[in-house]
């Protein structure tokens, strides 16, 4: 009852009274008052006037289940309806891998204000400091081919970039294949793991962490990591960002699903690739060579030009691509 209150009152923008919320929800003026404090008392702001009712002042910058649900209740069908959130955890992937194993449904979303443990690609780890960035992971039941599961990724770096530039305007770009980058700087990064039979997929989850108000950063990754409010010059609500992430995941995983491959968002998913035209370093296992990256294909391959004009489509899994003057 908590979420619906919550969204009923922010959909109004008005004073909503007391008997408009018992009728609604078919309980006491104590029951309402009740939820109310509770609200108060976690930081939203909220007037109560005689003969009028309550009406929101402010919200919080908060990522609980309450506020995330009131926000995406009517705007997704699955993705984030079934959520878990902690003001601390190891790994909001460790958590979501506990949720794929006991049948948990598809959407089911972790999410943490800090990580003790984050994982990074590559066996990294991934700096997770409390209460100003977010960490979430997302639990999936494709029915698809293993193979085929890298490319939840770059549908997962398309929505997400689609995300943050829907609600803050932020001019930002995906670096191949799953990196999302504004002025050369690393905002968000992201780690998908499967759990899969020889010829089917247990479960997919898909971990996203997004720089959003963090000022400071260690040593070894202040050249290459921004976050959204040093970007912007102002602070972003992250609940908000996760409800539009998840809304334009959920219609392009959808999409996704119907074609196997990514015709759909591949245009727009171009459009936004920072090493569109520029000269990238492809390193593989054993060698590097320089070309010109040219966009991705369906199947999410680089497509890249070669020194001597031949074309080339480099998969993720086997080479990392480097500007050559730097990250980007
Ligand atoms: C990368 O190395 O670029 C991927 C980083 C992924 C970090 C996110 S934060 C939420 C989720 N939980 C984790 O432990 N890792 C991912």
């Amino acid at each position: 009852m908590k979420a619906e209150i919550l969204k009923m009152l922010r959909e109004s923008g008005d004073y909503v009274s007391g008997q408009q919320l018992c009728e609604q929800f078919g309980v006491s003026r104590t029951a309402v008052w009740k939820v109310i404090s509770q609200l108060k008392e976690e930081g939203y702001e909220i007037e109560a006037v005689r003969n009028k009712g309550y009406r929101i002042l402010n919200t919080p910058d908060v990522m609980t289940e309450q506020e995330l649900k009131s926000l995406l209740a009517g705007r997704t069908k699955w993705a984030g309806q079934n959520i878990h959130y902690y003001k601390e955890t190891d790994s909001t992937n460790l958590r979501a891998k506990q949720c794929g194993d006991a049948d948990e449904p598809q959407g089911t979303l972790v999410v943490a204000e800090m990580q003790s443990a984050g994982r990074g690609r590559r066996g990294r780890s991934w700096e997770s400091p409390s209460g100003e960035n977010i960490y979430m992971t997302l639990l999936l039941r494709p029915d698809i081919e293993p193979s085929k599961a890298p490319m939840l990724t770059l549908v997962m770096a398309y929505s997400v970039a689609v995300g943050i530039r829907n609600t803050t305007g932020l001019d930002v770009q995906i670096k191949w294949p799953n990196d999302i980058v504004c002025g050369g700087k690393k905002l968000v990064g992201i780690l998908t793991e499967m759990s899969t039979e020889i010829e089917y997929i247990n479960h997919v989850i898909i971990g996203v962490g997004i720089n959003v108000n963090l000022c400071e950063f260690p040593e070894e990754i202040r050249e290459t990591a921004s976050s959204l409010r040093l970007e912007l010059g102002h602070t972003v609500r992250r609940a908000p960002l996760i409800a539009e992430i998840l809304k334009v995941f959920e219609i392009c995983y959808e999409q996704f699903l119907q074609k196997q491959d990514l015709t759909d968002i591949q245009e727009a998913y171009n459009e936004l690739l920072v090493n569109r035209g520029r000269e990238v370093r492809i390193c593989g296992a054993k060698d590097s060579y320089r070309a010109q990256a040219v966009g991705i294909d369906e199947q999410g391959q680089l497509i890249v030009c070669k020194e001597d004009g031949t074309r080339e489509a480099v998969y993720a899994g086997e080479v990392s691509v480097r500007g050559v003057y730097g990250y980007v």
